[in-house]
């Protein structure tokens, strides 16, 4: 089987760290042609550091990574310090990364490289605030008829909101990036907090990966440690929702999945319910469908495909 070739688009993140390294750790299944820094979670000096910091951990220093938008289309950034930290990646201490960032900005390479590549052969993985991939698309339209899939981590329907009442991170932070890449007709594959609140980070699985004994073992234990004090407080979970590893896992493991395909439109315009994704689950419109929405997952074995894949590097 030809390795897919896919863009990560992302915030990192803890959760977004282990989505990068499990891709890394894939080469079979995936075929990293780039790595695109977003603002999210943390500004984007951080993200594209916490990008290049993540892949040297993996053992690929020759990964291209590149700095994309440092603010949503039309509001002010709003990110996570207070779940992820304030470096992004807190839980272990981290040497600052020496490969090196590419020059040319994230939205050009998105564009160039859908350009270049044959049509329908890249798939684009975004993980965080869709601002780069929404203006790539507002700014190249041709592109848009040439991605082959984009599968996200973002949303939510019978979860609702975690950073509002009504909103998933990602959505809220962005929304009209959010209205632009829902409304585009790419074939659309969403990981929302419906399925990633069913992959929890509990402390077998933790302990599963300090048991590697390898530094990417202990480095994901120690960001699952530190990132899951938030969502166990809130949710009063047993640990973390892995979210962003979820887009990753489905590209290699489809099977671990189970979605539908239905309408899913974002409000742009409310106060009250900003980055909602409004996700007609129960089809009462007639509004076409335009994604596969993604509600559950198969946990022991995406903790099984983590673990071993992980344990490569
Ligand atoms: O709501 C969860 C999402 O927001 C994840 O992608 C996490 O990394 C944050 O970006
Ligand atoms: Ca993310």
């Amino acid at each position: 089987m030809t390795p897919r070739k896919i863009i990560i688009d992302t915030d990192p993140g803890q959760d977004d760290a282990v989505a990068i390294l499990l891709a890394l750790a894939s080469p079979e299944e995936i075929d990293v042609l780039g790595i695109t820094a977003v603002a999210g979670n943390v500004p984007l000096a951080l993200t594209e550091k916490n990008a290049r910091i993540v892949c040297e951990l993996a053992g690929k220093p020759d990964t291209l990574v590149f700095a994309g938008c440092d603010a949503p289309m039309k509001r002010k950034l709003v990110t996570a310090e207070h779940v992820h930290g304030k470096t992004g990646l807190d839980g272990p201490q981290l040497s600052a990364p020496t490969m090196p960032l590419q020059d040319q900005h994230a939205v050009d390479f998105i564009i160039e490289t859908l350009r270049t590549e044959p049509s329908g052969t890249v798939t684009l993985c975004p993980i965080g605030p869709l601002t780069n991939i929404a203006v790539a698309f507002e700014r190249a339209p041709d592109i848009i008829a040439r991605v082959q899939e984009i599968v996200l981590m973002g949303g939510a329907y019978f979860e609702v909101g975690n950073i509002t009442p009504t909103a998933e991170f990602n959505i809220y932070v962005d929304p009209e990036a959010a209205k632009i890449v829902f409304g585009a007709g790419v074939p659309l594959v969403v990981m929302p907090l419906d399925v990633t609140h069913k992959a929890l980070t509990t402390k077998p699985r933790i302990d599963a990966f300090r048991a590697m004994k390898t530094p990417v073992g202990d480095m994901v234990a120690a960001w699952t440690d530190f990132f899951e004090r938030f969502d166990m407080e809130k949710y009063g979970s047993e640990g973390a929702p892995l979210h962003d590893p979820c887009t990753i896992a489905y590209l290699i493991a489809p099977h671990l999945f189970a979605g539908r395909h239905i309408n899913v439109e974002i409000e742009t315009e409310s106060p009250l319910t900003l980055g909602m994704t409004v996700a007609d689950w129960w089809r009462v419109t007639d509004r076409p469908a335009n994604a596969l929405f993604i509600k559950d997952i198969a946990a022991e074995g995406f903790f099984e495909l983590l673990a071993t894949r992980l344990a490569r590097l």
